[in-house]
């Protein structure tokens, strides 16, 4: 039979719509929302002793143990608030020891009764960790040229293959890849666990930006490399190396500068196709059950071509940043810990306030929004419960001057807009309804009680529409600039002396409703609270590094 003879057209019948990538995203989506009726779906039971395993190591690669010099670096936590004030370091094994120590290093082992567990720099999703770190050298003093995986355990690097040779004049060269191992997520998640994966993710890309702050360094998204050559350069397509063992997702690479301002670009070494070497290990040897539906909106939302050419940002001009934090920063991000419960008693004083939001915005070489040339996409909802001096109530925080408007017209249109008073001339902050809003976030936070008993909770809502309207792997970027603003908080949460959660149980339609959004223009990608945390007294913390010393 002629094969054109079977075609709709041939056959005058009305051809069914192509399923695009963003169609596939935003159906996955929708199902993945979690509702006051009915949360997505995910396992119906969990056998904690058959978690698995955390840490994903490569077995045959040559080793090499990482100095811990974390201690020693004496950069304050203010000056990150200052573009160039910190010199940046040169470039030695004991700098990248120290950039991954501070990103995805393990900060300290948990004890509660027969529980022990490790926590690390950067926060996850239900401490599971999905988030993996490659490194590519060239050039590294103590290093040979080539990929490597980093294992948080035991701060070492795995030589997973080496680079042909760069020339001894080529300059010297480090980036940073990141991937996602979904099952972690999904072993607890079902299927929301994609969203937390690209959550995780951009809590990760902050880390790495902040720890490259600490020693002088920046942190650049390589655009111009799609997710097959991603996962090509991390070795992540080599099916007989995880033979049995979970695959991992290409999720981004960086570029390390670590020479700012100096502007040389290397260009990515070439792995040598003979030189691979490593094993990855099996991590859960029976999972219980499958969600086909990640690898569905994984496939779709990969990158596929170049980055969207898009006009030069023209950024408003605020006032320089000033940070009043006292610590250094690596006690900071070694202290940043996640609260579990709040002094529903402790009223935040109103500078600390300003100044959390404060740094939330875009100004030129921010960290850590300066890692991509992406306006912002996420735009604050603040329920403020307790902050001196400031009404209890709803609150915007449009991240974008040209944001404002859509909102208006978005959000519920009996919300006033009103600038508080005190509130800096700089900062587009307005209060939508003066309302005590702690029940009603607490129950909206799948009823967390970290919600209300916070001094502030927030929704980071996305001009959800127009960012899909790039492309499909927008999808997960908008969860990574979730990531960047929660961990702009912890941080700053942390440096003010005091403590915050990323949420990402939230009902997600039920707070649309609650705010007067219709559609999909806008959507919540991720929620945070800040308070004053209460720390269990019972759990007791032991060194991240026990056996080893500088
Ligand atoms: C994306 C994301 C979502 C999270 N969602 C919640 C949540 O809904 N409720 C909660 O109590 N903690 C939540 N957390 C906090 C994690 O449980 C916490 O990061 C993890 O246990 C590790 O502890 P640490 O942050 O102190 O290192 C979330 C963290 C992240 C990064």
């Amino acid at each position: 039979m002629n094969p054109a003879a079977m075609t709709p057209a041939a056959m005058n019948v009305a051809a069914a719509p192509a399923v695009t990538p963003v169609d596939v995203a935003i159906a996955y989506h929708e199902r993945t929302k979690h509702g006051l009726k009915r949360y997505a779906a995910g396992p119906e039971t969990l056998d904690w002793d058959m978690q698995p395993d955390p840490f994903r190591t490569f077995a045959g690669c040559m080793r090499t143990e990482l100095p811990l010099l974390a201690d020693g670096l004496e950069t304050p936590f203010s000056a990150l608030a200052t573009p160039g004030a910190v010199p940046p370091a040169p470039l030695t094994l004991g700098a990248v020891a120290t950039l991954l120590e501070l990103s995805m290093g393990l900060s300290a082992w948990k004890e509660l009764g027969p529980d022990r567990w490790a926590v690390r720099c950067n926060p996850s999703s239900g401490n599971l960790h999905p988030t993996e770190a490659y490194v590519l050298a060239v050039h590294v003093p103590a290093l040979a040229n080539g990929l490597y995986h980093y294992v948080s355990r035991d701060h070492a690097l795995e030589l997973r293959c080496l680079s042909a040779d760069a020339g001894a004049d080529a300059p010297a060269g480090l980036w940073i890849g990141l991937s996602s191992i979904q099952w972690r997520e999904a072993w607890k998640y079902g299927e929301r666990a994609f969203r937390y994966c690209q959550l995780d993710t951009g809590h990760a890309l902050a880390a790495f930006r902040y720890a490259a702050a600490a020693l002088g360094w920046r942190v650049r998204l390589v655009e111009d490399l799609d997710s097959a050559g991603l996962a090509a350069l991390l070795g992540l397509d080599r099916a007989a190396d995880f033979a049995g063992a979970e695959r991992e997702e290409p999720e981004l690479l960086l570029a390390v500068d670590v020479a700012p301002g100096e502007g040389v670009t290397v260009p990515l070494p070439t792995l040598l196709a003979e030189g691979w070497v490593g094993a990855a290990n099996v991590l859960d040897r029976h999972p219980m059950y499958r969600w086909p539906v990640i690898d569905e909106v994984a496939r779709a939302t990969v990158r596929r071509g170049a980055s969207v050419a898009r006009a030069p940002m023209v950024l408003p001009t605020y006032p320089p940043r000033r940070s009043d934090a006292t610590g250094r920063v690596v006690e900071i991000i070694r202290g940043r810990r996640s609260a579990q419960r709040f002094d529903a008693k402790y009223h935040m004083p109103q500078a600390t306030f300003w100044s959390l939001l404060d740094a939330l915005l875009l100004r030129p070489q921010a960290v850590p929004f300066d890692v991509w040339d992406v306006p912002p996409s996420l735009h604050p909802v603040l329920f403020v419960h307790k902050v001196e001096g400031v009404d209890t109530g709803v609150y915007a925080l449009p991240r974008a001057p040209e944001m404002e408007a859509p909102l208006r017209a978005a959000l519920r249109d009996d919300f006033e807009w009103t600038k508080p008073e005190g509130c800096p001339a700089h900062l587009p902050l307005y209060r939508l309804a003066r309302t005590d809003s702690r029940g009603v976030i607490r129950t909206l936070s799948c009823h967390q009680a970290i919600a209300g008993d916070s001094c502030f909770s927030v929704g980071f809502i996305a001009a959800f529409g127009t960012a899909l309207e790039e492309g499909a792997w927008r999808y997960r970027q908008l969860f990574w600039e979730a990531g960047l603003l929660g961990q702009v908080l912890y941080l700053e949460a942390t440096a003010a002396g005091l403590g915050g959660t990323g949420i990402g149980c939230y009902f997600d339609d039920d707070l649309h409703r609650l705010l007067g959004l219709e559609g999909r223009v806008f959507q919540s990608m991720y929620h945070f609270t800040v308070g004053r945390p209460m720390t269990d007294a019972r759990i007791v913390s032991s060194p991240a590094y026990p056996d080893r010393t500088a």
